[in-house]
């Protein structure tokens, strides 16, 4: 147990920074292991993510635990998943810029607490916040960008290989060289 990320989670579980909070069943924080040096960052819960209080539990994450299991990648041993926006925008629209200003200080604080060595943004739109806004999904997924000592790169969402089950392989490939890496980096 990551005792600072609990007092954080405790904190945010009962934010009402934006009027998100106003509709949401539960704040999702994050789930994996606390203490994972890989960070895994998708966009914002959906309804499946808002009933559990938890991030990727539906079709999709159904999907991206199966990819991440393949390569030795999982939440319940080595890797923390989370999201930019911690509460479900209604009919899943795209959380407003001031949503995701008022939402951007949870995330940056679970990230000092865990300086992960690899952040894996998960779709278009993390990447484009937490790797920079130019940033192409189809041209630069599996890319590895150095930024201090952690190196931060993006895979498509699931649920756009969900929508185009070619975009498969690739994704798998792209996490392949995330377990690479992580044991690159952790070795001796
Ligand atoms: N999509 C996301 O980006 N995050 C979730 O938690 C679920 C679906």
């Amino acid at each position: 147990m990551n005792e600072k990320l609990s007092v954080l989670k405790n904190e945010c579980l009962k934010c009402k920074a934006c009027e998100l909070g106003k509709s949401r069943t539960n704040v999702v924080f994050g789930d994996g292991n606390d203490n994972a040096k890989i960070v895994f960052i998708g966009e914002a819960p959906g309804a499946n993510e808002d009933l559990q209080g938890k991030p990727f539990v539906g079709r999709s994450g159904k999907l991206l635990d199966e990819m991440c299991e393949s390569v030795g990648l999982s939440r319940n041993t080595n890797i923390y998943i989370a999201n930019t926006v911690k509460c479900r925008p209604p009919e899943n629209r795209d959380p407003s810029p001031y949503e995701q200003r008022a939402c951007a200080g949870w995330l940056k604080g679970q990230l000092e607490i865990m300086r992960p060595l690899i952040i894996v943004c998960v779709g278009r739109i993390a990447a484009q916040e937490v790797i920079g806004k130019d940033f192409s999904i189809s041209r630069q997924h599996g890319e590895f960008f150095r930024h201090g000592k952690m190196y931060l790169t993006a895979v498509y969402h699931p649920a756009a290989v969900l929508r185009n089950i070619n975009l498969k392989p690739a994704t798998v490939e792209d996490l392949k060289k995330v377990r690479e890496l992580y044991d690159k980096i952790t070795a001796g």
